[in-house]
């Protein structure tokens, strides 16, 4: 524990010095800095702190303009996060049980940050890595950034090295599309990403979101144990149960009837109807007239509803609180590394995944 507090303040200082020193300009690329990207009154910032999306606005119908998304206002306090506030996570998001599993007949181990189990790449993962910017475009017609990283041989205990690429751009009006990318380079090795942003469509900070409706094109989940992990490797259908989200529904209208691992609340892993690029979820906030559409190619989402929210400080003065925010974390299945009934996650050398995410907002 100690060494790792002696890393992490470490890592704080290295932070707090290059925040100072970063330019959204072309001579500051490995240092850690804000970006913006802006089309009228619809603003994204990102850090290339964990390719993190910190901030996004646009307005209700009366032109009010909130943040919809939860986080910190400065890079540093980013760096203890234990929620994952609107990061990258990966190389293997989610759990992996015992943050173990054998690929090619060898073992591989990873630090456990989640019990006995791997969450979100383990101890440090993409979600605290500092990306490399390789293009930013912060303003015109469909204004993006890219960011890169190489996941070296060994990280986090996993084999061979892995080219990681995101692209955040406002590819048409409030429309914000994620393209996440991963190339295993020298050795066959797991490779699953996922966005977790957390969302409040009435504002950041603004409450809770159990007012919210959800639509999911979801019809089956995959059923979790107390630990969050798929440990039987069932899939069952949601009808008839209070995970289903096939119509719209609150968030919070059956969610007393809800405990996932030992608390109360969706942490819920859908397997997503169809294939390919397909809508996936539509969330609404009836107070502000917000809503958000979300399109993208993977197999399945976990719903979280921000059960682990406890008083948490927060951008801007506010503090989260248990159901402040939700996350539509689209990814592979969960732990597919101990499950070769799922859909695999191995990159052979060479081969490349795609994860595709589209957002569109309205009011
Ligand atoms: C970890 O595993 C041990 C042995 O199976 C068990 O006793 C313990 O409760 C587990 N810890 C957690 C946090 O689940
Ligand atoms: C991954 O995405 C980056 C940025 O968009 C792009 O330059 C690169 O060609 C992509 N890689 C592959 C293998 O598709």
């Amino acid at each position: 524990m100690a060494r790792r507090e002696l890393l992490l303040a470490l890592l704080c200082g290295l932070i707090a010095a290059s925040a100072q020193l970063a330019t959204a300009g072309a001579g500051a690329r490995k240092m850690v800095g804000v970006y913006e990207l802006r089309k009228g009154d619809f603003s994204v910032k990102v850090t290339n702190f964990g390719a993190r999306v910190m901030s996004i606005v646009f307005p209700d119908s009366k032109g009010n303009l909130a943040d919809v998304v939860l986080g910190m206002d400065t890079i540093a306090e980013y760096v203890n996060d234990a929620s994952y506030f609107g990061p990258i996570t990966g190389r293997i998001a989610q759990r992996v049980a015992r943050g173990r599993f054998v690929l090619d007949g060898k073992v591989y181990h990873m630090y456990k940050n989640d019990g006995n189990n791997t969450i979100h790449g383990g101890g440090r993962g993409f979600s605290k890595s500092i990306w490399t910017v390789k293009e930013y475009v912060g303003g015109g017609d469909s204004p993006y950034i890219t960011f890169y990283y190489r996941s070296f041989d060994g990280e986090e205990g996993l084999p061979g090295n892995v080219d990681a690429y995101v692209t955040y751009r406002m590819s048409g009006p409030y429309t914000l599309g994620v393209h996440m990318n991963g190339t295993a380079l020298d050795k066959a090795t797991p490779v699953n990403f996922l966005l977790h942003a957390y969302w409040n469509l009435g504002g950041h900070g603004s409450g809770d979101v159990l007012g919210h409706t959800l639509r999911l094109h979801a019809s089956r989940h995959a059923v979790l144990d107390e630990e969050l992990l798929p440990s039987s490797g069932r899939i069952e259908p949601v009808a008839g149960t209070p995970l289903d989200f096939r119509t719209p529904v609150a968030i919070g209208a059956r969610i007393r009837r809800v405990t996932s691992g030992k608390v109360i609340g969706y942490d819920t892993n859908y397997i997503i109807d169809g294939e390919g690029m397909r809508p996936v979820a539509h969330a609404r906030d009836g107070a502000s007239g917000r809503a958000l559409e979300l399109w993208a190619n993977q197999p399945t989402m976990q719903l979280y509803t921000g059960n682990y929210l406890n008083h948490i400080k927060g951008k801007d003065g506010k503090v989260y609180e248990k159901h402040g925010g939700f996350c539509l974390e689209t990814m592979g299945y969960v732990d597919a590394v101990n499950h070769p009934e799922f859909p695999s996650q191995t990159l052979r050398p060479g081969q490349v995944y795609k994860h595709d995410m589209v957002f569109k907002f309205s009011f």
